[in-house]
């Protein structure tokens, strides 16, 4: 799935209209992105002031990840931090990107309060958060085998049209866009396409069951894929974000 992933990132990192002297502060990068994909592209000039990218996350061995996937990469540094309570001065940062990050905040409105304060007078936060349940297959299917899992529901928190909007509205963000984005790939059935996704969404869920009851997910999964594959013999599966972006 990391095709579609990365062609989701490509809407995200447009909207930031980056320039090469910019920071950019990218909250939740979790294994770097999109904080790696814009560092490489910003590429600054030796010696120059070049532009930077913070890669942020509330968990330091999340960031151990970026740091190995982003070696090398000149304009991206690192800060471990939680996103409502950001050490950093008011109007300090050009950017600010969130791919997949803002649900899982409890305090959202405080997060959206805190890029407020350090994003500079004209500046632009973009962030990706996830559409409707119904149009991303992974999460559906996986749900759908494992019985309805309750804690599944705060990856769809803003899921509804129009709740990131008026969350940033509300922070005195000037202009908001709110944009659905979504894309495809063709899956093969024969590979576990879907277990990378079982386990980083489903773990607790996962963890609540005997090893017969993870056997028998594990069937209805491959049931489910089965009854969805097409006659070329692929699966389809979609994606479906919710892409918003802000001016201050
Ligand atoms: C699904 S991952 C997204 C990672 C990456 N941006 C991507 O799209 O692949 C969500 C990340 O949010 C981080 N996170 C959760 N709460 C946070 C907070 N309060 N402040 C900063 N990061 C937080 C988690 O540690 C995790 O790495």
């Amino acid at each position: 799935m990391a095709d579609p992933a990365a062609r989701l990132n490509q809407p995200l990192l447009a909207a930031l209209a980056l320039q090469p002297h910019h920071t950019l502060l990218d909250l939740a990068s979790g294994a770097g992105e999109p904080a790696i994909t814009a560092a490489k592209d910003m590429n600054p000039a030796q010696g120059s002031e070049g532009g930077r990218v913070l890669a942020s996350d509330l968990v330091p061995a999340m960031l151990a990840g970026a740091r190995r996937r982003g070696a090398g990469v000149a304009a991206l540094s690192f800060l471990a931090a939680d996103m409502t309570a950001l050490p950093l001065a008011p109007a300090s940062v050009d950017r600010i990107s969130c791919r997949f990050g803002l649900m899982f905040v409890p305090d959202a409105a405080g997060a959206v309060a805190e890029m407020h304060r350090v994003l500079r007078p004209g500046g632009i936060a973009a962030l990706l958060c996830w559409g409707p349940k119904v149009g991303n297959t992974l999460f559906r299917l996986l749900d759908e085998a494992l019985g309805g899992v309750p804690e599944l529901a705060v990856l769809f928190r803003f899921a509804e049209e129009g709740a990131l909007g008026r969350l940033f509205l509300d922070a005195g963000f000037d202009t908001v866009s709110e944009t659905s984005l979504e894309q495809s790939a063709l899956a093969d059935p024969a590979k576990p396409f879907w277990r990378p996704t079982l386990d980083m969404a489903f773990t607790p869920a996962l963890a609540r069951m005997s090893a017969e009851g993870r056997a028998a997910v594990e069937d209805r999964i491959a049931a489910a894929v089965a009854l969805e594959t097409k006659l070329d013999g692929k699966i389809p599966v979609h994606l479906h974000a919710r892409l918003l972006v802000a001016h201050k």
